[in-house]
């Protein structure tokens, strides 16, 4: 489960930390963006949640798309700036993760002397790094640092391509393993093709009408104008060329939103969305995100109805003796 970071959105720590505690098993995806922390202090929040969630830590670092956004929080570097402040923020996190001696840092963005933590993750070496972004600023940093690469869903030959920059940029960073892949959806399924069409559609209306009205939530959040990181411009130009691509991937959703990070939705029955999740577990997703628009009621239908079949064919090809080792299925509300 994504816990997500914005400017005016609850703090989603001490909320992972409580859900950690009440549940055993959800492994917890927390968003942190470097610019409101400092690395010394953000790698301790790390550590403490790992502890207190028995190893079911991941850290998604966000670096920031929009200037405005970050500008709210006193962030005033360029974007270019900020890929360079995180990728030296998650090297200090991981070397405080992993470093029991105390050690100094002369930097370009931090500078600090003779540190060493007290709280150790229970994840050895450290828990994973999950990182997103679409531009080549991103692919650099994230290539060589993320053990995770986020993506948001696009149809399958651009998906490919994004897998593929990640690749490269992984192997310009010398790593020989690359990153793994994560793709994430926003789901509308029902028990017809027919109903599932027309709950799409619900959908879009719904946004459009929720945006005419002011929402401040969704002005905030659905941008007006121009979004200026690349990954919501891919979008918008995707659904600006097709509505439909492949089996089930349906724009509009996206076009909506102004292409607001994770839009674009997968229309159909749980067996089509679930046909449609594994045509890109076969393209080299391991892990799949989904998102429903009305939050509570899909992810239980998600959950019946496409992780199963998701897993049992997931299973299926592992079992065929699929190069690749097993996918995972995370859900993100
Ligand atoms: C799965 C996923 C989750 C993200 N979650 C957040 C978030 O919670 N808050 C946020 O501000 N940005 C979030 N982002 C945005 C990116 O981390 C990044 O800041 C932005 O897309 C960079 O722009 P770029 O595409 O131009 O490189 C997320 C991205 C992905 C792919």
């Amino acid at each position: 489960m994504l816990f997500a970071y914005g400017s005016g959105s609850p703090d989603p720590a001490p909320a992972a930390a409580y859900i950690a505690s009440r549940l055993d098993r959800l492994q917890i995806l927390l968003a942190h963006r470097p610019n409101v922390s400092y690395p010394t202090f953000a790698a301790k929040t790390f550590a403490t949640l790992d502890r207190i969630s028995d190893g079911r830590l991941t850290v998604h670092f966000i670096t920031g798309g929009s200037d405005h956004e970050q500008r709210r929080e006193g962030d005033t570097l360029t974007k270019d700036e900020r890929y360079s402040r995180t990728r030296e923020y998650i090297d200090i996190v991981k070397r405080i993760w992993t470093s029991h001696e105390p050690f100094d840092h002369e930097g370009e963005h931090y500078r600090f002397h003779d540190f060493v933590s007290d709280v150790f993750p229970v994840q050895q070496p450290k828990p994973d790094v999950s990182f997103g972004g679409s531009s080549a600023a991103a692919y650099a940093a994230g290539g060589a640092e993320a053990d995770i690469y986020a993506l948001w869903g696009e149809p399958l030959e651009k998906t490919a391509e994004q897998i593929e920059a990640v690749k490269a940029a992984a192997r310009a960073a010398g790593r020989t393993t690359p990153p793994r892949i994560q793709v994430a959806f926003r789901p509308i399924i029902a028990p017809t093709e027919e109903l599932a069409w027309e709950k799409a559609h619900r959908t879009v209306d719904a946004i459009k009408a929720r945006k005419e009205k002011g929402e401040p939530a969704v002005v905030r959040h659905h941008r007006r104008g121009d979004p200026e990181n690349t990954g919501s411009q891919r979008l918008i130009s995707i659904a600006q060329s097709g509505e439909r691509y492949d089996r089930a991937l349906w724009t509009p959703t996206a076009a909506a939103t102004g292409g607001a990070g994770n839009s674009n939705a997968l229309v159909g029955t749980p067996e089509t969305v679930a046909q449609a999740l594994l045509d890109y577990y076969d393209l080299g997703v391991d892990i799949i995100s989904a998102r429903g628009y009305d939050l509570l009621g899909d992810a239980i239908d998600f959950g019946r109805h496409v992780i199963p079949l998701v897993r049992e064919e997931v299973a299926k090809r592992d079992a065929e003796g699929a190069a690749r080792g097993p996918g995972t299925l995370v859900e993100a509300v």
